[in-house]
């Protein structure tokens, strides 16, 4: 595959996607990764990523010893190729100022640029430049600001940019990284039918004949799991969905509709009764996501009991999770989903991880192959504690009923309105506020709701959506006249930070 080695750009994941997108399996390890780790990977192309550092900085970080000789294809980018130049003899230093932003190459030609036109706009965040070349290189790109903004040493097959092709600030990237993915005579054959193949392939090998349980959260990336383990391993997937009552409206049925008829041997387990006395009169936030962390446990384990025994359990880990990042003192430390969450000792199983190596934007193609309803597939994100962390104080089965019927007035709205997609998230909050309102002649004195939508990109940082106005005028009287438990509707305008999406 093609190897990226991380040396701290926050583009680096983005660069892999890209490789991917253009159908070339690529994978990330930590920029000081020994030549033996990098060899297991059978390189076909090496990228050098960019990073924070500066290559004279005493602990500016580097590939290991002959990484660099290896006979393949090498691009740098940005720190990866003043590093580049810098190995090769080169000379790199400090400009007078960063350059930031978008910047027009003044001229191209090589390799790298083949079959490009045109203007070309290209996204640079530098400070630093390489100023002499070293021998063997020529410069294939200028800016006015930058005279080496690309270069290239074609009989070695190496090549460095100073900006970022992988952005979507330089629109012309694409074409440059699959020209390096040709010089490097990468397969393009990372498709999601390929992808599919593969992984059922690998299941099949791991599992043999073994059991596979898998819980199901109603979310895209365990029912897309659901999916390719029926494919891989038939009936001998187990796949358990909890229902604690918390869902929202026509939940449940939605994933069985979904599930079952392609081949998932699904069981769903009404265990509300006793998720809902466990959480009886119970109103601080942080007591209920613990109770019902706890009870899901437990009736995930009496299913286990029940339907198993099981040798395996699958979880839907991403790669994002695990990929091995160049922590302090070189050392490669991996984030890892590896424990399962606290399982008893008597049911203890080996771990299927099938999209360990995948992003969320392919689990979503993969879905769509393997045929999981849109619905499904492009769902927002809902929280475990599902609707309890959505109604502020205690919870009675009388206001997740109510709060049920709000949430899925205003989610069917947004469809309706070709709104949701542009969310990252909506919700809908049961505040424990009474406010007097007017009804006909009648003075009601009803629950107050709040209605949340946000955009976001990973749910760390967001900003309320702006939904238009005729759009919440609908939505609003939609739930004072359908909802009669609700007399007055307010929409949240408040970013995170300094609020959280959720209000508990
Ligand atoms: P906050 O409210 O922290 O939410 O801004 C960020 C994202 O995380 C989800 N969320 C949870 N998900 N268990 C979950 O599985 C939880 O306890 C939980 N709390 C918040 C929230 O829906 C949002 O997408």
């Amino acid at each position: 595959s093609l190897v990226i080695l991380d040396f701290g750009s926050q583009y680096t994941r983005l660069i892999a996607r890209r490789f991917r997108e253009l159908g070339a399996y690529s994978v990330i390890l930590p920029g000081n990764a020994p030549l033996e780790r990098i060899q297991q990977e059978n390189p076909v192309g090496l990228v050098l990523s960019g990073g924070p550092s500066s290559v004279y900085d005493p602990g500016a970080p580097r590939p290991a010893d002959g990484v660099l000789d290896l006979d393949v294809p090498v691009l740098g980018i940005c720190y990866g190729m003043q590093y580049l130049a810098m190995a090769a003899g080169g000379t790199v230093e400090r400009a007078g100022k960063r350059e930031y932003g978008k910047a027009e190459l003044a001229e191209y030609h090589g390799d790298l640029f083949d079959g490009v036109a045109g203007e070309f706009v290209a996204w640079m965040s530098h400070s630093d430049s390489v100023t002499r070349l070293p021998s063997g290189y020529e410069v294939v790109a200028t800016t006015s600001d930058t005279p080496v903004t690309a270069i290239e040493n074609r009989a070695a097959r190496r090549y460095g940019v100073q900006f970022h092709p992988e952005v979507v600030h330089t629109p012309k990237g694409g074409a440059l990284l699959s020209n390096f993915l040709d010089s490097c005579a990468a397969a393009r054959d990372w498709t999601a039918a390929h992808i599919v193949d593969e992984l059922v392939a690998q299941v099949q090998e791991q599992v043999g004949e073994g059991r596979v349980l898998l819980g199901i959260s109603g979310g895209v990336d365990s029912s897309t799991l659901a999916l390719l383990l029926a494919r891989a391993v038939g009936e001998r997937l187990t796949a358990v969905f909890i229902d604690h009552g918390l869902l929202r409206l026509g939940e449940r049925e939605q994933v069985e509709h979904a599930l079952r008829p392609l081949g998932v041997n699904l069981v769903t387990v009404d265990a509300s009764e006793v998720f809902l006395s466990a959480l009886a009169g119970v109103g601080d936030p942080e007591e209920k996501r613990k109770i019902i962390g706890r009870e899901f446990i437990r009736a995930f384990e009496r299913e286990a009991r029940i339907h198993g025994p099981f040798d395996f359990l699958a979880q839907g880990t991403l790669y994002p999770d695990v990929i091995e990042s160049a922590g302090g003192e070189g050392a490669a430390n991996i984030k890892s989903h590896h424990n399962v969450g606290g399982l008893p000792a008597d049911l203890q199983f080996k771990l299927v991880e099938p999209f360990r190596t995948l992003f969320k934007d392919e689990v979503r193609e993969i879905a769509l192959l393997l045929g999981l309803p849109e619905e499904i597939r492009t769902r927002h994100p809902f929280p475990g504690p599902g609707l309890a962390i959505r109604i502020l104080g205690d919870i009675t089965r009388e206001k997740i009923d109510i709060l049920q019927r709000v949430d899925d007035i205003f989610i069917s709205a947004l469809r309706e309105f070709g709104l949701y997609d542009q969310a990252w998230q909506a919700l809908a909050v049961l505040t424990p506020i009474q406010s007097v309102g007017v009804m006909g002649d009648e003075r009601t004195y009803r629950h107050l709701v709040a209605l949340r939508a946000v955009t976001s990109v990973d749910g760390m940082t967001a900003e309320w959506a702006r939904l238009p106005y005729e759009f919440l005028d609908t939505v609003s009287l939609r739930i004072v006249n359908h909802v009669h438990e609700v007399s007055r509707v307010v929409y949240d305008i408040t970013g995170k930070p300094p609020a959280t999406i959720e209000w508990e």
